[in-house]
């Protein structure tokens, strides 16, 4: 069996006796411990005993069938769905080994069934109907607005009519471009239902990343909305949706329907830039629409969803999950990570642009039949206080959120945080990037009162759901550490060679095996799918991630060991960056880095080369600044110029990232050997300028 089993016996007996964790209440807080990982801090007594897993001795079981017998551990949860025909004999089949044929992950195979209607008719059936879906809160506060599960269904049903209706059938794609509506998910719950693959693209990208990902996918119809208010902002919002479709028109690709919904808080449609004929007012026909629709039931392993996520070259890739697993994994990990109870509210602070929002804004935790809320605005406006504002206002038991939000609002100071009850929490859940020790236990200690249990899950875009998470009640924390694999999962550490490494070790974090909610291809390009993700390491899924093991079996995860930046919990590719500042006439050259920051986690340094003869300016800076933010959004604007007259390259022409990541970060005396480089005087040129 598998070196986790191993480690996990071994945290069956933490902490020296597994029979303490009752009457340990205690917390280990603030005291100067040796080492982070001997830093423990345990959920209380009251929150394990309630919780669906306990203590490490049932976690340890549950696991380990999960590993026996991954089949019926998962087709016994898989049956709690509904599925018009169950799969076939075979649960899931798999290959990760490239040197055995093509990478191939099936779960569910042969089952017959559809998310949307797991998601709302089989929770109305079970008599949630009148149980709140979705309260939703605006960016104004006072702002609200909510629909239990039964109207949901109806405007999901009323959208689904109206996709039909203008030919949308199953195997189709519909882009969303849409800000934090409740429109947001009904879109996505309304593709699900008639089969259309949906592909939400974050409202923060520029019209250059919304063609580009236009022209990858191409969509029958694109929903929008015509403005978005952001903190004191109004965005027309719909006018870079027409941007982006008349470069897709040059390019020889046009859209036919453009579906606009009347954000009439943020802008009316009066002053709504319109082209008649291609753009339709949502309000205008969806409402039309019978509020009732047949479900097209389709395959487990046809397609849900496509979203982009940048890797460390070329162009974005469309991550493509499929229907079964995803359901049953997003559902099962919901349940787990924040131990769910059907009383709970929860709240994610994701934009469903992103993976998150997908799994646990809108499937997850609507599969389970849960109160969630969705959130318009900035998580600090008006002011810093606004998050616990919306906590108490909805009395909200669940919140996630990402590591750059914890550490902003610490910096804002504690006022903000206790002027507001917050008795309501229960489980606090982080995401995006590790989360570090000192913001952990801020979090723990001032939001959560040192009373609620942290879940610091790890996953990505490409895994569907949470890979390695605490589950809440079953074992003590390590502040900073994500702890331990979800059940099924073998996560192992293997070195350069792709060798694993046993027991207390660091190194890239693999995947020995396939799980329900991993996605099954890079849309249009299943060659780079196998190329970035399970060539690297023969025979493992590669997560592009460094990570360490400690005594204990807990897993630290160390961030990205590729080009690509976590900037905020959003990732950049280092290249995306560069290729936006060269496509400035006045850039000759650009390398990206990341470097850390106090609030983003990962900051983006930028060195760049100018062509001959241009001046260095301010000017000219905030025009490369606003190159960026223009061909991929505000999120990606780099926070720091460094005027190149040359780059470290070897004599091959490879930019020597090392060199440059040391002197973003200032760590002048640790370069290292420079003298393989083509022109070793070019560091010395680098540190003249004026930095
Ligand atoms: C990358 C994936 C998964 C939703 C948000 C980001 C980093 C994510 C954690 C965590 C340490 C984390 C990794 C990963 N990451 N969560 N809890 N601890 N690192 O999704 O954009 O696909 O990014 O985010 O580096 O590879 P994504």
């Amino acid at each position: 069996s598998s070196d986790h089993l191993r480690h996990v016996d071994s945290m069956a007996r933490l902490p020296s006796g597994a029979g303490k964790i009752t009457h340990l209440n205690a917390v280990v807080l603030g005291e100067a411990l040796a080492s982070e990982e001997n830093d423990l801090v345990f959920p209380s007594p009251e929150f394990s005993s309630q919780a669906l897993v306990s203590s490490p001795e049932q976690y340890v079981k549950m696991y380990r069938k999960s590993i026996d017998d991954p089949a019926g551990f998962w087709s016994e949860i898989a049956s709690q769905f509904y599925w018009k025909k169950r799969w076939d004999t075979q649960v899931f089949s798999e290959n990760l080994d490239v040197r055995k044929g093509n990478v191939k992950i099936e779960w569910f195979k042969g089952g017959i069934t559809n998310i949307c209607y797991n998601t709302l008719d089989r929770n109305i059936q079970a008599g949630n109907g009148d149980k709140v879906a979705i309260f939703w809160e605006g960016n104004e506060p006072g702002q609200d607005g909510k629909l239990t599960y039964s109207e949901l269904l109806a405007k999901v049903c009323q959208l689904s009519n109206y996709l039909k209706n203008v030919g949308v059938r199953k195997g189709d794609t519909v882009v969303i471009y849409l800000p934090m509506l409740m429109e947001l998910p009904i879109s996505m719950l309304a593709c699900a239902r008639i089969g259309a693959m949906h592909s939400v693209v974050f409202a923060g990208f520029s019209s250059d990343s919304l063609s580009q990902r236009i022209m990858d996918c191409k969509p029958k119809v694109v929903i929008t909305c015509n403005g978005v208010r952001r903190g004191s902002k109004t965005l027309a919002l719909k006018e870079i949706v027409d941007t982006a479709l008349l470069e897709c028109a040059k390019s020889g690709f046009s859209v036919g329907l453009c579906l606009t919904y009347e954000n009439q808080s943020a802008m009316s449609r009066e002053v709504t830039k319109w082209l008649d004929g291609r753009d339709v007012w949502w309000q205008d026909f969806v409402p039309k629409f019978s509020s009732k629709c047949e479900v097209e039931w389709v395959d487990s392993e046809d397609p849900l969803f496509l979203l982009y996520t940048s890797g460390s070259t070329g162009k974005p890739k469309g991550v493509l999950h499929t229907t079964g697993g995803y359901m049953v994994y997003t559902a099962t990990t919901f349940k787990y990570a924040f131990d769910y109870k059907p009383s709970d509210i929860y709240w994610c602070t994701a934009d469903c642009g992103w993976i998150t929002g997908h799994s646990y804004v809108t499937y997850g935790p609507l599969l389970n039949g849960a109160t969630a809320i969705v959130y318009e605005g900035a998580p600090n406006y008006p002011d810093s206080g606004r998050c616990w504002d919306i906590v108490d206002k909805y009395k909200v038991t669940l919140f996630y959120t990402a590591p750059t939000l914890v550490r902003s609002l610490m910096r804002d100071g504690d006022e903000y945080v206790t002027r507001y009850s917050r008795k309501s929490l229960r489980v606090l859940g982080s995401v995006g990037e590790p989360i570090n020790p000192s913001a952990w236990r801020w979090y723990f200690n001032v939001i959560g009162d040192a009373r609620c249990p942290i879940s610091d899950t790890w996953w990505q875009t490409e895994t569907g759901g949470f890979m390695i998470t605490p589950l809440p009640g079953a074992w003590p924390q390590k502040p900073g550490s994500a702890t331990f694999p979800f059940f099924r999962l073998q996560a192992v550490i293997v070195d350069e060679k792709g060798s694993e490494i046993e027991g207390e070790c660091s190194g890239y974090l693999c995947i020995k095996n396939s799980w329900p909610g991993a996605f099954r291809t890079l849309y249009g390009d299943h060659e780079r799918y196998e190329t970035t993700y399970f060539k690297p390491f023969l025979g493992y899924y590669f997560s592009g991630d460094g990570c360490s093991r400690d005594k204990d079996g807990y897993y630290w995860l160390t961030g990205r060991v590729d080009d690509v930046i976590n900037v905020s919990g959003h990732r950049i590719g280092t290249a995306e960056v560069e290729s936006a500042l060269v496509s400035h006439p006045q850039c000759a050259e650009a390398a990206v880095v990341g470097f850390e920051h106090e609030v983003k986690g990962q900051g983006i340094y930028a060195f760049v080369t100018l062509v001959e003869g241009a001046p260095y300016s301010e000017e000219l800076r905030k025009s490369l600044i606003l190159a960026v933010r223009n061909q991929i959004g505000a999120f990606a604007a780099p926070d720091k110029i460094h005027w190149a007259p040359g780059l470290p390259k070897t004599r091959s022409g490879k930019i020597m990232r090392r060199i440059l990541r040391k002197i973003a970060s200032r760590q002048l005396d640790e370069l290292g050997d420079i003298s393989t480089l083509a022109d070793p005087t070019v560091v010395e040129q680098l540190l003249a300028m004026d930095f």
